[in-house]
């Protein structure tokens, strides 16, 4: 059994933030998010993950390294140019043998893998995708089960009239169990979609194609600003156990408030009477006095000066927050960006 995650999007939705940091290593909770898969899957004793990339992979590679810190042995693959979610798999299971557990790079949870495994296996299925409910189908694949857990319907981005022709609400969560077999439905070399080309193959050929809930593990696609914010959010409240302590060597004025749920990164410098609440700042983030950061997401070596306010944003590498500066809402500043003094995004 081996692994592959499918990390070469451009991360277009996620900009300006991938710019410079390609959408798998973006830091969660000051972590780089494949390294959340690299665990699930190495708990369910998967230790040999290929990864498939396409956009900026040196970034990635430097960043992760061989595996060996995180117990995985990684192989990157790297395409010349993108070729979908189908044809990244074709190409690196390169004539692979084995069941491979496949992963959408940007997927957030603490699925067990293991008993996913034992689902696909239970019922000899060529193909089990995991499904997740959602309130909006739209943005994801809407999956239509039997009570068996059988595929029915596939529909990939669905229309309002796709949506409203099913009582389903179980989308593809992007994680998959494929036998060799499905190899065979990919063309070599060409741009090939498992969502919209190889999925609808399999149900049209009736090959043996489960779907395998949830259930109460936790689940986000974090390939939003928003929803990359959400799931610190739901980090912060305890929905994801925290692996790092939440504040590491900082230096927080006796006099600044920091809140419980925060997470300061190495390194900060937080001055007196600033105020921190429910948010997570990178390494060496300097806060200056009188500013304060809620719900917010604050990267690497950014510093906000005195008198500011960063509300519900997220704020990249090395940004300036000039003085007086109001940062509201939703606000989204790439790496190295520069606030003037009394200015508002
Ligand atoms: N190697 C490689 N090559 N990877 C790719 C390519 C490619 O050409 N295109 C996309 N990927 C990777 C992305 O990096 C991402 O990790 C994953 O494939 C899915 O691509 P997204 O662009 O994030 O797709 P999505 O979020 O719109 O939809 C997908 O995920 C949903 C769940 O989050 C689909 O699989 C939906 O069916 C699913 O519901
Ligand atoms: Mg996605």
């Amino acid at each position: 059994m081996q692994a592959l995650i499918l990390a070469g999007g451009k991360g277009t939705r996620l900009r300006p933030l991938t710019v410079y940091t390609p959408k798998p290593i973006v830091p969660v909770l000051n972590r780089p998010l494949l390294l959340y898969q690299i665990e699930v899957l190495a708990r369910a004793g998967i230790k040999d993950i290929k990864l498939s990339l396409s956009y900026q992979p040196d970034k990635i590679e430097d960043v992760l390294g061989d595996g060996s810190d995180f117990g995985v042995n990684l192989q990157f693959i790297t395409e010349s140019s993108p070729l979908g979610t189908g044809g990244a798999y074709k190409y690196a299971a390169n004539g692979t043998k084995e069941t491979t557990i496949v992963l959408n790079g940007d997927v957030l949870t603490d699925i067990d893998i293991a008993e996913l495994v034992e689902f696909h296996k239970e019922r000899r299925a060529d193909a089990t995708i995991v499904l997740a409910p959602v309130e909006n189908p739209s943005e994801y694949g809407l999956v239509e089960t039997d009570g068996d857990g059988k595929v029915l319907c596939f529909v990939e981005k669905p229309s309002a009239e796709d949506c409203a022709g099913t009582a389903a609400n179980t989308i593809n969560a992007g994680i998959y169990v494929l036998e060799p077999s499905i190899l065979r439905l990919i063309p070599d070399g060409e741009g090939t979609s498992l969502e919209y080309n190889v999925f609808p193959e399999i149900l049209k050929r009736g090959i043996g194609f489960y779907g395998f809930n949830l259930g109460k593990h936790y689940w986000r696609d974090v390939g939003t600003p928003s929803s990359y914010l959400a799931a610190h959010r739901d980090f912060l409240r305890g929905a994801i156990e925290t692996i790092e302590p939440a504040i590491t060597h900082s230096d927080i004025a006796t006099k600044a408030f920091v809140d419980k749920h925060s997470v300061i990164g190495e390194g900060c410098v937080i001055k007196p009477n600033a105020r921190i609440v429910n948010s997570v700042l990178g390494p060496g983030v300097h806060i200056d006095e009188r500013s304060v950061v809620e719900n917010s997401v604050i990267w690497a070596h950014t510093r906000v000066s005195a008198f500011a306010e960063v509300r519900g944003a997220v704020v990249g590498r090395s940004c300036y927050i000039g003085r007086n500066v109001t940062v509201s809402e939703g606000s989204v500043l790439g790496d190295k960006a520069s606030l003037p003094d009394y200015s508002t995004v």
